[in-house]
C-alpha cells in the first residue's frame, strides 16, 4: 500500500514553486505554501491566482474548481508552518548552501516520517540529503516548467533513498496525472543534461551576432517543431536559474565547456534582466510575469511586403539539379508565381523531375489544397532545359546538385560566366561552407546559401546563409524571396550546421552518449524530452527517422569545424552505423522497425 499524502508543503513560490502548488491543489491535496517574506508570499499568491484565472478564461478549469483549489492552499511566511505535512517540496533558488540550510531546518521542524524532496535541476540530491538526519527519506522530485502543463516528473533517488520512499513518490506522481522517470543522482538528470548545452549554445550564437533572437527561435520552432525557441525558453526558465544550472552542471558534469555559462548570461542577470519574471530578458514582456512579448528596440520592422534594405526584384528563377530538393524547390517557386527554368544534366532527367513535380501538385489537388487551374498555371510557368545557357536571363539561381564541393564550385564558375550581372546565386548546401562556393565566382557578394528543409513544399523554414563577402542587398533579396514563397527565412552566418543542425545534432549525440553510459533507457530519454520539454519526437525516434549515417556525418562536420571536444561523435553512433543499423530505412537503428 502506497503512503497517503493528504497535506504537502511547498517552499519557495517562484517560477516553479507556484506551479507545483497548483499541481497539488488541483488534484485535491492540501498545500502549505511557504515563502521567505510577506511580499514574496504575495507574489506567489498572485502567480497562482493569475495562472488559475487564465485556466478558467481558457475553459480548462471551472470557476468552482478554481475556488476549491484556492481553499486548499494555506499561505505562510517561514518554515515553521510545515510541522505536520506529509511531504515537503523545496523550490528555492539553485544554491547548494541555501538548500542545505533549508533541509536542516525542515529536518528539525517536520515529523520524523515526513518525506523531504527537492525540485533542484542540477544540484546533488545526495549532498542536500546529508544536511538532514534522514537522508533515506530525501528524494528529488523534478517538475518541468510550467509545472501544471508539463507531464513529466523526474524522480531522483540517491544511493541512500529508501525504496519505499521511491515507490510512494512514484505513486503520488501517478495520482497527479504525471508520467515519471526514476533515475539516479547525476547533474542535470535526463532532460536538463540534454537541454542546457543546447540552450547555452543558442545564447552563444546570439551573443556573437551569428543570428538574431527572432531568427534563432524561429529556426528551432519551424525547423524542429519545438514549442518554443531556445531564447524564449531561457526567458521562461529565468536567466538567474539557468545561469546557476549551467554553472552547477559545468562543475558537476565533468567541466564540459558547453556548460560554461556564456558571459552574456551573467551580464544580463547582473543587470536584472531575468526573463519573463522581471519583464525583460532576451525579449521584453508586457509586465513582470507576463507571457506576452511586446516590441522593443531590437524588434525587426515589419516591411509589409515592400522590398526592404535594397532587395532586388525577382521574377525568373533558375533551379539546377534533379534530386529530391531540386524537385521540391521547383514546385515551391512555380506555385508562388515565379517563372522557373529547371536545368538538369539531360532531358531524360528533366522528364523525371517534371513527372515528380506533376505528381506532387496533383496530390495537392486531390487533397483539396490546390485548384486544378492553379496546378496548370504552376506547371505552365516551368520550362525544362538540359543546358545552363538557359539561365542567361534569370534573376536568381538556386543550385541543388550533389553535395560535393568540387561539383558545386565548377557549377558556380559556369554560372558566373553565363548569368547576367546582379543575379543572386544561391546554394542549398546543408554542410559545405558557402564561402567556398562563392569564391569560385568573380561575384562573391551576390552568393548566398538558401538552405531549404525536406520536403521543401511542406517545411516552413529556409536558412539564409550570408558569408563574409555577401552583400546586404543579396541577403535582403534572399529573405524577401523566402517571404514571397510563404516561408520564414532566418539569416545566419556561414558556419557548419547553420542554426538548426548546429543546435540539434549535438543534442542528439548527447542523448546517444547518455544511453551508452547506461544512465537511462532509450524509452525514458525519449519520454523525458517529449513530456518534459514538449519535443514532437524523442531523440532516438528522431535519429531513426533522420538516419544514423546522416546524423553521424553532420556531427563529424560540426566536430571538425569547431574542434569542440563535447561534439565528438558518440562511439555507439559510429558502431551502429558500421553495423548497418541506419534507422527506419534499414528497418533497424536504435529500435527494431521490422514489424512496423
Ligand atoms: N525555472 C525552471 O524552469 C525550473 C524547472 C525545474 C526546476 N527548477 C528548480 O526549481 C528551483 C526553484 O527555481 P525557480 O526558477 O522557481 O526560482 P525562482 O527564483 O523563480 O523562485 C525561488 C523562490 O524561492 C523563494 N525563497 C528564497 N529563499 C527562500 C527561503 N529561505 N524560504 C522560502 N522561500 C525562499 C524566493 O523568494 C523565490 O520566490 C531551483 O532549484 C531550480 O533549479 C527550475
Amino acid at each position: 500500500m502506497a503512503r497517503e499524502f493528504s497535506t504537502v508543503g511547498v517552499v519557495g513560490l517562484g517560477t516553479m514553486g507556484a506551479g507545483i502548488v497548483e499541481v497539488f491543489a488541483r488534484n485535491g491535496i492540501d498545500v502549505v505554501a511557504v515563502e521567505i517574506s510577506a511580499p514574496a508570499l504575495e507574489r506567489g499568491r498572485a502567480t497562482l491566482k493569475g495562472s488559475t484565472d487564465r485556466a478558467v478564461a481558457k475553459g480548462k478549469l471551472a470557476e468552482a474548481d478554481r475556488d476549491a483549489l484556492h481553499e486548499r492552499v494555506h499561505f505562510a511566511v517561514g518554515l515553521d508552518a510545515l510541522h505536520s505535512v506529509d511531504l515537503v517540496i523545496e523550490a528555492v533558488p539553485e544554491h547548494l548552501d541555501l538548500k542545505q540550510r533549508i533541509f536542516a531546518e525542515l529536518d528539525r521542524i517536520c515529523r520524523p516520517e515526513t518525506i523531504l524532496a527537492t525540485n533542484t535541476s542540477s544540484l546533488s540530491v545526495t549532498e542536500i540529503s546529508v544536511a538532514t538526519s534522514r537522508p533515506n527519506q530525501v528524494i528529488g522530485i523534478h517538475f518541468f516548467n510550467p509545472a501544471p502543463v508539463m507531464k513529466l516528473v523526474e524522480v531522483v533517488r540517491t544511493v541512500v533513498t529508501a525504496p519505499e520512499v521511491v515507490a510512494d513518490v512514484e505513486a503520488l506522481c501517478a495520482r497527479l496525472g504525471k508520467v515519471d522517470v526514476t533515475i539516479n543522482d547525476r547533474a542535470g538528470f535526463i532532460a536538463n543534461a540534454l537541454l542546457f548545452g543546447y540552450l547555452n549554445h543558442a545564447v552563444g550564437m546570439f551573443e556573437s551576432h551569428y543570428a538574431t533572437r527572432e531568427d534563432i527561435d524561429a529556426a528551432m520552432k519551424l525547423g524542429c517543431g519545438l514549442p518554443m525557441g531556445p531564447l524564449a525558453l531561457m526567458d521562461l526558465i529565468g536567466l538567474d536559474t539557468a545561469y546557476e544550472i549551467l554553472d552547477t552542471m559545468y562543475r558537476r558534469g565533468g567541466r564540459d565547456r558547453r556548460h560554461a555559462p556564456v558571459p552574456l548570461l551573467k551580464q544580463m542577470v547582473t543587470a536584472g534582466l531575468l526573463g519573463r519574471k522581471s519583464g525583460r530578458g532576451f525579449y521584453t514582456y508586457e509586465r513582470p510575469g507576463s507571457p506576452v512579448v511586446v516590441p522593443d528596440e531590437a524588434t525587426p520592422l515589419a516591411t509589409d511586403g515592400a522590398l526592404a534594405d535594397g532587395a532586388r526584384a525577382i521574377a525568373k528563377v533558375g533551379v539546377v539539379g534533379s534530386g529530391t530538393m531540386a524537385t521540391g524547390i521547383i514546385e515551391v517557386f512555380a506555385k508562388a508565381g515565379y517563372e522557373v527554368v529547371s536545368v538538369t544534366r539531360g532531358m531524360e532527367k528533366s522528364a523525371k523531375v517534371c513527372e515528380a513535380v506533376k505528381t506532387s501538385l496533383n496530390k495537392g489537388v486531390v487533397r483539396g489544397k490546390l485548384a486544378e487551374a492553379d496546378r496548370d498555371a504552376a506547371l505552365g510557368r516551368i520550362s525544362w532545359s538540359a543546358t545552363l545557357d538557359h539561365l542567361a536571363d534569370v534573376d536568381l539561381v538556386v543550385e541543388a546538385v550533389v553535395e560535393e564541393l568540387s561539383v558545386k564550385k565548377a557549377l558556380f564558375a559556369s554560372l558566373d560566366e553565363i548569368c547576367k550581372p546582379g543575379v543572386v546565386l544561391a546554394t542549398t548546401t546543408s554542410s559545405l561552407p558557402v564561402i567556398d562556393v562563392a569564391m569560385a565566382t568573380q561575384r562573391p557578394a551576390d552568393v548566398v546559401g538558401l538552405h531549404f528543409f525536406n520536403p521543401a513544399p511542406v517545411m516552413p523554414l529556409v536558412e539564409v546563409v550570408r558569408t563574409i563577402r555577401t552583400s546586404p542587398e543579396a541577403t535582403a533579396t534572399a529573405r524577401a524571396v523566402c517571404a514571397a514563397l510563404g516561408k520564414t527565412g532566418v539569416v545566419c552566418g556561414d558556419r557548419s550546421g547553420f542554426i538548426v543542425n548546429a543546435l540539434l545534432f549535438p543534442y542528439l549525440n548527447d542523448a546517444v552518449k547518455m544511453l551508452e553510459a547506461s544512465y537511462s533507457t532509450a524509452d525514458d530519454i525519449d519520454h523525458a524530452m517529449k513530456l518534459g520539454c514538449g519535443y514532437p519526437m524523442g531523440p532516438f525516434e528522431l535519429l531513426d527517422v533522420v538516419g544514423l549515417d546522416v546524423s553521424l556525418a553532420i556531427q563529424r562536420e560540426l566536430y571538425l569545424e569547431l574542434r569542440e571536444p563535447g561534439f565528438a561523435p558518440a562511439p555507439l553512433l559510429e558502431h551502429l552505423v558500421t553495423a548497418g543499423y541506419l534507422g527506419r530505412k534499414t528497418r533497424r537503428g536504435f529500435r527494431d522497425h521490422s514489424h512496423r
